[in-house]
């Protein structure tokens, strides 16, 4: 018994080499973990079950027979992170480059089938040279399975992809499906078609990084939602990011213990508007003052920073939130904003994560660039996710709310069900002065009463009381009590039920 136990033991170590030594040391010495080690970060310590530990590819091409290493360049199993559990496949660059072979995607969908038929996450670590070249179309029909399994869990458990190295051709299809992409800065690059591909076909010199690095893929591209430093850092933060999370679309997201007064007033929103309304002034000053403990946790903050998406709790209760930044483009709408945004709250109605959106918007941003880019259609996105969103929806208007931007930023008339205004809300088809040059042309050679006139324009209507009046808002509230009216707000909405006509799917203007 002893030998086959030790027997056992031997061919799990040698299992865990993977590509031998040398390999080891030179993923380490380009800052990166291996695969075992990323998943020992990822996860609960000592919390880890492996599948298919000895899985070996069945490719006899090109001499391949002679070199077979059990696990087949991916190690994939389940575990916990903070004691919820969560599926894991974690591409090992030390066999054949992590690249993928029809064994190595039997793995991964594995695991993906196991998700979604238990109802838990997935986490993809990648860090893969692509297609296993000596396999040619099996590997691409392992891709094509795994792609597959990503569309079926999407919207029935979290999909969250970690880019940790080399992610190219068609590769990068499956992690652009998941929720979340995370990469890591210096190490990891998504590209469809590399540099040289690039050179040959354009004639553009560019490198790996520029063409498909961290930063632009999170500040250009909006096809990553987060960079961070190194291995360890990113890792953290999916750890940190899987917390706001359900484990699916049929349980709510856990409720953490919180140490903050939910009653807690913040004197210092009462002067957060500055007189001038042209001013900016930080809208994530407002988020953090009404969080729990003050923590917001902010996907594609160097995107689109127009908009703020990301995660808060309220009573320890996860709380999406959406809000217009009057410090970037005064809090416009755009095509980029849009996109990021309405991404972002179909994310969230997937998923039960109830939705507070903080209204300062002039409208919709003009001009050439976004009409022929489609403002129309991305517009629509938004104004879309928020009308099918069945999930419990607050929403406070701190100062601007014109326009079309009005209606699409979770409006009353979008069944938004509670909205609120602070007593600066001005609710208007547009700015005083735009009015006033519309309705009184004839007038606009004589400034003093263009001026008595967008003085009698603001008098009546840059105000949230004509809404109020409507009932399109349902209380105008003071400042400071924000936090208070919002935590009061979602603890009503915890029984809410909404349903939308059955149909196959909608047809979102994509
Ligand atoms: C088999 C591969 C491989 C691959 C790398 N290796 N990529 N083996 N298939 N796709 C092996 C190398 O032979 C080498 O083996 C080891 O992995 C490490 O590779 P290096 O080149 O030494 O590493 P590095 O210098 O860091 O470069 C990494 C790399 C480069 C940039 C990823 O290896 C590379 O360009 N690989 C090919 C990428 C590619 O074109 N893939 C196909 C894309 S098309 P040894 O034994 O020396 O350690 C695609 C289609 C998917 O993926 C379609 C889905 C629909």
């Amino acid at each position: 018994m002893n030998t086959i136990l030790q027997q056992l033991e031997d061919r799990r170590e040698e299992a865990r080499l993977g590509g031998g030594q040398r390999r080891i040391d030179a993923q380490h010495a380009k800052g990166k973990l291996t695969a075992r080690e990323r998943i020992e970060v990822l996860l609960d310590e000592g919390s880890f079950e492996e599948f298919d530990m000895f899985k070996a590819h069945r490719c006899t091409e090109f001499g391949m027979q002679e070199t077979t290493i059990p696990g087949d360049g991916v190690v994939t199993g389940w575990g916990t992170i903070n004691g919820r559990m969560v599926y894991v496949f974690s591409q090992d660059f030390t066999v054949f480059g992590g690249s993928l072979s029809e064994t190595h995607a039997e793995k991964i969908c594995k695991i993906q089938e196991m998700a979604v038929r238990n109802g838990a996450p997935i986490i993809g670590l990648n860090d893969s040279g692509g297609a296993r070249i000596q396999e040619g179309v099996a590997s691409l029909a392992g891709y094509a399975d795994v792609f597959q399994n990503n569309v079926l869990a999407s919207g029935v458990v979290p999909q969250i992809s970690v880019i940790m190295g080399p992610c190219a051709g068609g590769a990068v299809y499956s992690p652009a499906m998941t929720d979340f992409i995370f990469m890591v800065r210096d190490s990891s690059y998504m590209f469809v078609t590399g540099p040289d591909v690039v050179k040959t076909v354009t004639n553009e010199v560019v490198t790996a990084e520029e063409l498909g690095g961290a930063k632009t893929h999170t500040s250009k591209s909006s096809v990553a939602d987060g960079s961070f430093e190194d291995d360890m850092e990113a890792l953290m933060e999916v750890r940190r990011l899987f917390d706001f999370l359900p484990l699916n679309n049929r349980e709510k997201a856990p409720v953490r213990p919180f140490f903050d007064d939910v009653a807690r007033d913040e004197v210092s929103l009462d002067t957060l508007i500055p007189d001038n309304p042209n001013k900016p002034y930080d809208m994530k000053e407002l988020i953090t003052k009404i969080a729990d403990e003050g923590d917001f946790y902010e996907i594609q903050e160097d995107f689109a920073k127009n908009i703020l998406t990301g995660f808060v709790r309220m009573e320890g209760q996860t709380v999406g939130v959406v809000a217009n930044q009057p410090m970037v483009l005064a809090g416009c709408l755009d095509i980029d904003s849009s996109r990021k945004a309405a991404r972002f709250v179909r994310f969230c109605d997937a998923f039960e994560i109830p939705i507070l959106t903080l209204v300062d918007v002039p409208g919709f941003l003009p001009g050439t660039g976004q009409e022929y880019g489609g403002v129309i259609k991305h517009g629509a996105k938004l104004l879309f996710a928020y009308g099918e969103a069945t999930v419990p929806k607050v929403t406070v208007i701190t100062r601007k709310a014109y326009g079309g931007a009005y209606d699409v930023m979770a409006s009353k008339h979008l069944r938004g069900d509670y909205n609120y205004a602070w007593p600066t809300a001005e609710i208007a088809v547009m700015g005083a002065k735009g009015a006033v040059e519309i309705l009184y042309r004839s007038e606009l050679d004589d400034p003093e009463k263009i001026a008595a006139r967008v003085a009698d324009y603001e008098d009546r209507f840059a105000n949230p009381f004509v809404a109020a009046e409507k009932g399109f808002i349902d209380e105008v509230i003071k400042p400071h009590n924000t936090r208070k009216r919002v935590c009061r707000a979602f603890a009503s909405l915890r029984g809410k039920k909404l349903e939308n006509p059955w149909k196959k799917h909608d047809n979102i203007p994509l």
